[in-house]
């Protein structure tokens, strides 16, 4: 599938200069959204995880789906304050202030091997905090799977060392 085709961009937003790839308009077809999560399962074969991890907000949106195709368990990462039991914080910098995403301390179990899922990866800042917050748990991350990557960002510098797959890539 043509998966370009399904994804609407818009340009100037949130700001001038960024090309936004509202991802919107693939969710929204039931079949080029099935197509997507397949698509990514299929980049992930020989990979062998316990566990699906997904930052917030959009990251639960390919992450969980592809988590109960895959019949594994998914471990949503959030913004502060939303997760109700005892969390693990990290922050991490972006070009102007910083952000903070959190994790239930007993989540991740040491020596699961975690993959980590998001719609996105851009500058490749949230898909690191993610990593640190598994790897403080004791978490292995075994790979890293997005549906769509924007590669003149360079995100995969940031994720040296780690496996990284898109399904979709922007040049
Ligand atoms: C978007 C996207 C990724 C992240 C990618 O999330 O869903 O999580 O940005 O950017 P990066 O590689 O530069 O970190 P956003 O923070 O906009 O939040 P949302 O999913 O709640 O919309």
């Amino acid at each position: 599938m043509d998966f370009k085709s399904k994804i609407r961009v818009i340009e100037g937003f949130p700001k001038e200069g960024i090309s936004f790839k509202d991802v919107t308009t693939l969710l929204s077809d039931g079949e080029a959204y099935q197509a997507a999560i397949k698509a990514c399962l299929e980049m992930l074969e020989g990979i062998n995880y316990d566990v699906v991890v997904g930052p917030e907000a959009r990251g639960f949106l390919i992450g969980a789906p592809l988590a109960v195709m895959a019949q594994k368990g998914f471990v949503p990462i959030r913004k502060p304050g939303k997760l109700p039991y005892e969390t693990i914080k990290h922050e991490y910098f972006l070009e102007y202030g910083s952000d903070v995403l959190e994790v239930h301390k007993d989540a991740i179990k040491p020596g699961d091997k975690v993959l980590v899922v998001d719609d996105l990866l851009a500058t490749g800042g949230t898909a690191k905090a993610v990593c640190e917050l598994i790897e403080k748990l004791g978490g292995e991350v075994v790979g890293l799977a997005f549906l769509m990557e924007l590669d003149f960002l360079d995100g995969r510098k940031v994720l040296d060392g780690y496996k990284v797959l898109s399904a979709i890539n922007y040049e």
